[in-house]
């Protein structure tokens, strides 16, 4: 069931995710070759407890930390890890959670570490596009949510790259996964509710240099491209209010 958000928790909802882009805009500056995953995780962590906020991933499901920090063919959470090294020529994704006074915001960044190959850097770029295309689609009168999905699919497919299917976009601000599910991709199949004014969701491509075919690690979370090449990931959290899109988690 999709819950419409009133004005107030809105309004609540726009200052965690304003303090999650102000995070963003701190840590991203400061994450280079020679970190650790658990590093980066430990500079956000740190960031929450000096602004009085928390990071539900952790205890999520059991998931053991406050982001998911996933390096080139890891697509998506990415448990931070002490022993997996940032190097450069590496893309590494950042996706956060946080909670403010009860509400929840989420976005990610995949960052480039020094110089990266040209098709890794063009990946990048068309996934950050992905994303403002998905965000335009929505933000159109009488859009669907599966609009996105056509925005998102029909751009990556230009450029041969794979759209992951088993992970989707979703509601979220009263808590991290709420009712609807936002795929990237196009299905008959699945629903396709009209976007309508107090809806929150996290729109999130992810997309893959080669197959859209994923697997998950023996850890249980990190999930990976079935043929080792490098996937991307960008998310913003959008409300849709009666003026329009607004963009949560972007200063
Ligand atoms: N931030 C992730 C998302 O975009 C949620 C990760 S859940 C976790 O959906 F438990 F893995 F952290
Ligand atoms: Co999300």
């Amino acid at each position: 069931m999709i819950e419409l958000k009133s004005e107030k928790d809105i309004d609540g909802i726009r200052k965690s995710c304003k303090l999650l882009a102000e995070l963003f805009e701190e840590v991203g500056p400061q994450i280079q070759e020679g970190m650790s995953t658990l590093d980066v995780d430990s500079l956000c962590h740190d960031f929450m407890k000096r602004h009085h906020a928390t990071g539900p991933c952790k205890g999520y499901m059991g998931y053991p930390n406050v982001t998911c920090v996933s390096v080139n063919d890891t697509v998506i959470h990415g448990i931070p890890s002490r022993s997996i090294i940032l190097h450069e020529g590496d893309i590494v994704s950042v996706d956060i959670c946080l909670e403010k006074d009860g509400y929840v915001s989420d976005s990610t960044h995949t960052y480039e570490i020094g110089k990266v190959s040209e098709e890794v850097h063009q990946l990048n770029v068309v996934t950050n596009k992905c994303l403002y295309l998905g965000i335009e689609a929505a933000s159109q009168p009488h859009a669907r949510i599966q609009d996105i999905g056509a925005a998102v699919s029909g751009y990556a497919r230009k450029f041969g790259y794979g759209v992951v299917r088993d992970y989707c976009g979703h509601g979220v601000g009263y808590s991290i996964h709420e009712d609807p599910e936002v795929p990237n991709y196009v299905s008959l199949a699945n629903p396709n509710p009209r976007l309508r004014p107090g809806m929150v969701i996290a729109i999130e491509p992810m997309i893959n240099m080669g197959t859209y075919r994923v697997r998950t690690e023996k850890d249980g979370w990190g999930v990976k491209t079935l043929d080792g090449k490098p996937a991307c990931h960008w998310e913003h959290t959008v409300a849709i209010t009666d003026k329009g899109l607004e963009i949560l988690t972007q200063l």
